[in-house]
Parts: C-alpha cells; structure tokens; sequence
C-alpha cells in the first residue's frame, strides 16, 4: 500500500470512528463548555472529546508524525507529515441539532502551513447523514465508493454559490459586501454552516462554487483537497486587515469570475 493510500484509510477510519462519538454525544445532550474569538464562537464538550480521542488514535498509529487541531493546539512530529484537523466543524449547526457537521481530517506533507502544505490525504465524515467524503493525492475524491467530479458549467440560470460569515462582528459588514458582489451570477446563495461540507460539496457538484474570508488551516485541509482531486482550483487571497485569509473554491470555468468579484 503507498503512503497517501495508508494515511488516507486511517484518515477515513479515525473520522468514522470519531463521528460516531460525536453523534452519540449529540444524542445524550450537548453542552457549551466555552466560547472562544466571540460570542458566537461556541465550543462544546464534544468538540474536545471528540479532538482527543483523534489526537490519541494518531500518536498510537503514528507517534512520529506533528499535529495541528482546532481544540488542542499545535505539535511538531520528527515525521514530514501533520494531521490537521477539526473535530467537529459546524459546531453551532451540531449545538443546535442541524445535522450539517462534520469530522475534517487531513495529513499533509511539509510545514503545516495553508500556503507551503502538500496535502496527501483527507476524510470528511458527517455522522448525521452517514456520508464520508475522502481523497487522496492523485487518487481522486470520493463518497463512500462514487468518485467526484467538479461541476463542469454552471446552468444559465447562473451558480449556485456557498459562503460563510466569521464569527467576530466587525468583519460582517465586509462580509455581505462580498456577498453582494457575487450575487448576480449565483442563482441563489447556501450558508451550510461547516466549511469542510461546503468544499465536500463543491467536489460533488452540489455546489458550484464556495468562498468565505475567515477560514482557519483545519477548516479546508481536507476539504481542500477533495476540490482539487475532483477537478477544482482551490486558492484565494492574503489575509485583510482582520487577519483573514480568503478561500475560494470551484469549477475551472467559475474560479476566477469568483475570485474577481469576492476580491475586495
Ligand atoms: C466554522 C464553520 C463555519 C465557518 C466558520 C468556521 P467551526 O467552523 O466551518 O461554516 O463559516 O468560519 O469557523 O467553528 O464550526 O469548527
Ligand atoms: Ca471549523
Ligand atoms: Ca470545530
């Protein structure tokens, strides 16, 4: 078995398996242990349970390689490979029992950093719909065994376009500015609320393209590299005045037109 297939099983069978806490969790009553950046920005006890349980999976599998978690930090490993992950991301969606969530889980080859990563493997697994969506480096993106394609042209009733609003309020108003900038080639608008489902989508084609300024390391290391295996360009802009990098994700046809408009 190569490198990228075997992390990517192990992406795959850690993501299930942390999933499934997650739903049981969600079944027994979520409670909010904190908030973080804002107000809005709510953790629960799942999310850190759930980030252990993958942190300790890892370093029985893989005691040499780093780590970088939304929950629990960051750690160098002796390996050139760092899982970057997100436990639970759609937290306020799984507070609030909408089943858009997701376990993100990526490895990636390099400094664990979005703009010098190689990504080689990721698994993004909602546990409410059962749907695992995983890619490897030149293997393609997946659901379960169906293979992924980017959508090719929007229709002529225009894109069909997903974003996200930050969680701190003095970056909304630059947000829906974005937002109204793109609006007239989308035929309408989707505020899934977990970025790692969003860019599962735009593989998929459910989507036809996603952008939101904001986005941390976990929440598209693996995402990210589901649009690009099916077909997508992945990429964006530095980060703005708030520290905020811009993600774009879409079909070829579609990329740049977004990147012009979301552009500010
Ligand atoms: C959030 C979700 C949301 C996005 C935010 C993220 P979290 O992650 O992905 O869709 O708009 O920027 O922080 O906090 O639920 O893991
Ligand atoms: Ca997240
Ligand atoms: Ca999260």
């Amino acid at each position: 078995m190569s490198l990228t297939h075997e992390l990517g099983t192990l992406a795959q069978e850690i993501a299930k398996e942390a999933g499934e806490l997650a739903l049981r969790r969600r079944a027994e009553g979520v409670a909010v242990a904190g908030t973080k950046s804002a107000l809005a920005d709510i953790v629960t006890e799942a999310d850190q349970e759930v980030e252990q349980l993958i942190r300790d999976r890892l370093a029985a599998e893989r005691p040499d390689d780093g780590f970088l978690g939304e929950e629990s930090g960051a750690e160098r490993g002796t390996s050139d490979i760092t899982w970057v992950v997100d436990p639970i991301d759609g937290t306020v969606n799984y507070a609030y029992g909408i089943p858009s969530y997701a376990v993100s889980i990526a490895a990636v080859a390099g400094e664990p950093d979005p703009q010098r990563w190689q990504a080689l493997a990721g698994a993004v697994f909602n546990p409410a719909s059962g749907e695992l969506f995983h890619a490897t480096r030149d293997g393609g993106a997946w659901l379960h065994d169906a293979r992924l394609t980017v959508n090719a042209e929007p229709s002529a009733a225009g894109a069909l376009v997903a974003t996200g609003f930050g969680y701190r309020p003095e970056t909304h108003a630059g947000d829906l500015a974005r937002l109204s900038r793109v609006m007239p080639i989308a035929r309408d608008i989707r505020r899934i609320g977990a970025a790692s489902l969003d860019l599962a989508f735009v593989a998929a084609g459910r989507l036809d393209a996603y952008f939101e300024r904001g986005l941390a390391p976990w929440d598209h290391a693996a995402g990210g590299l589901l649009v690009t295996e099916a077909g997508g360009r992945l990429g964006g802009l530095p980060a703005d005045q708030h520290g905020r990098v811009l993600i774009v994700a879409a079909a070829p046809g579609l990329f740049e037109k977004i990147l012009a408009l979301a552009t500010d």
